[in-house]
């Protein structure tokens, strides 16, 4: 039994019956996703989460189509249970992307990276899978709903990895109301099962959570990445700072270190450079972008912990050892069933 959560017969059948309508369509036990983690989010992980009865989700990241196919297959060699495989809307080969899923009888698909096109939403929809996509206001989760989307998630700033500028709390109120035609996934900063039945009590239909399942033993992120989770508290999970408003900054949560400081740094430079006419606008804007290319593969794949992007979120305050994922899910379904119980 976990701490400060009394496994309760009440509570956990208050629980099924709030996210029922998030278990029927992701097809799992519990209504958890683990959000998909480029780098991190591969068959291990995956598997294991869906094992647990969360519902893990391939990140597909800058994969090439065919090394996607393999990562399915190696998953369904690890799980029978459901799960699901997340695309980056920008990524070059996004429709062979989506065929592969399409030839692999993908169940589920998210849609990352900013709003998709009618015509990958029409191709997803077109194989028979379930789509989910991330909304970042309420107009664009009901544009989103019009144009055939089966779930929506909506992601508050708290989270790692790319960040929209507004909280979870704050989507939460606005999006949950209004949005009742569709399942919607609630993320970024939840930490603890007590958070997850409070946003099923708004109306959510269950969470995902990315951080936390980086401490996982499954994971395969190097034990210097799990290391530095462990040690962090919630203020060390920074948002991406821009110097000028010139030169725009992909807003992405990550820790801070000696990487952080020094992109600080180089914008400094760059914006220098560029007043003294040495950069025209677009060679600086190139530079800055280009400042944190493979970053969270040195962070993930190589441990470089001080150079490389840590991305994680606020909840990482919440992580504190390597555990098995099947704990942390029970650990969270044990805290949400208290709370409820309560
Ligand atoms: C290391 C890392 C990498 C991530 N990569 C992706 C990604 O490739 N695609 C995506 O949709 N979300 C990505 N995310 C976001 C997660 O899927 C998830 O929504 C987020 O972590 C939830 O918030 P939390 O970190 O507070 O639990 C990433 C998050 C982290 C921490």
């Amino acid at each position: 039994m976990f701490e400060g959560a009394a496994m309760s017969e009440e509570g956990l059948a208050r629980l099924e019956a709030l996210w029922k309508r998030g278990t029927d369509f992701l097809g799992s036990k519990y209504a958890i996703l683990g959000g998909a983690m480029t780098w991190v989010s591969e068959r291990h992980l995956v598997s294991a989460i869906s094992n647990a009865g969360g519902f893990g989700v391939i990140a597909c990241g800058g994969m090439t189509p065919d090394l996607l196919a393999a990562e399915i297959d190696a998953t369904r060699a690890l799980t029978d249970k459901p799960f699901g495989v997340n695309l980056i809307t920008l990524h070059p080969a996004l429709d062979e992307l989506i065929d592969v899923c399409a030839d692999k009888k993908v169940s589920h698909m998210v849609l990352a990276g900013g709003l998709p096109s009618g015509n990958a939403i029409a191709k997803i929809k077109g194989f028979g899978a379930k789509l989910m996509c991330f909304a970042p206001t309420a107009a664009l989760a009901k544009k989103l709903v019009r144009s055939g989307v089966d779930a929506i998630i909506i992601e508050g700033m708290e989270a790692g990895g790319h960040i929209g500028p507004v909280s979870t709390s704050v989507l939460a109120q606005e999006i949950l109301p209004v949005i009742r035609d569709v399942p919607v996934f609630v993320a970024g900063g939840i930490g603890r099962g007590e958070a997850i039945a409070s946003y099923l009590e708004m109306g959510a239909s269950g969470a995902q959570l990315g951080t936390r399942f980086v401490v996982a033993e499954e994971c395969i992120a190097h034990e210097n990445f799990k290391k530095a989770f462990i040690r962090a508290s919630a203020r060390d999970a920074i948002a991406s700072v821009q110097i000028d408003s010139r030169f725009p900054v992909i807003p992405v949560r990550a820790l801070r270190n000696e990487g952080t400081e020094k992109f600080m740094e180089v914008q400094r430079e760059v914006v220098t450079r560029f007043q003294g006419g040495e950069l025209s606008q677009e060679e600086a804007q190139m530079q800055i972008e280009h400042f944190w290319g493979g970053a969270l593969r040195r962070a993930v794949v190589d441990g470089d912990v001080e150079t490389g992007s840590v991305m994680a979120g606020q909840s990482v305050g919440m992580v504190k050892s390597v555990e098995p994922t099947a704990t942390i899910i029970d650990e969270l379904v044990a805290q949400a069933s208290a709370y409820l119980a309560a």
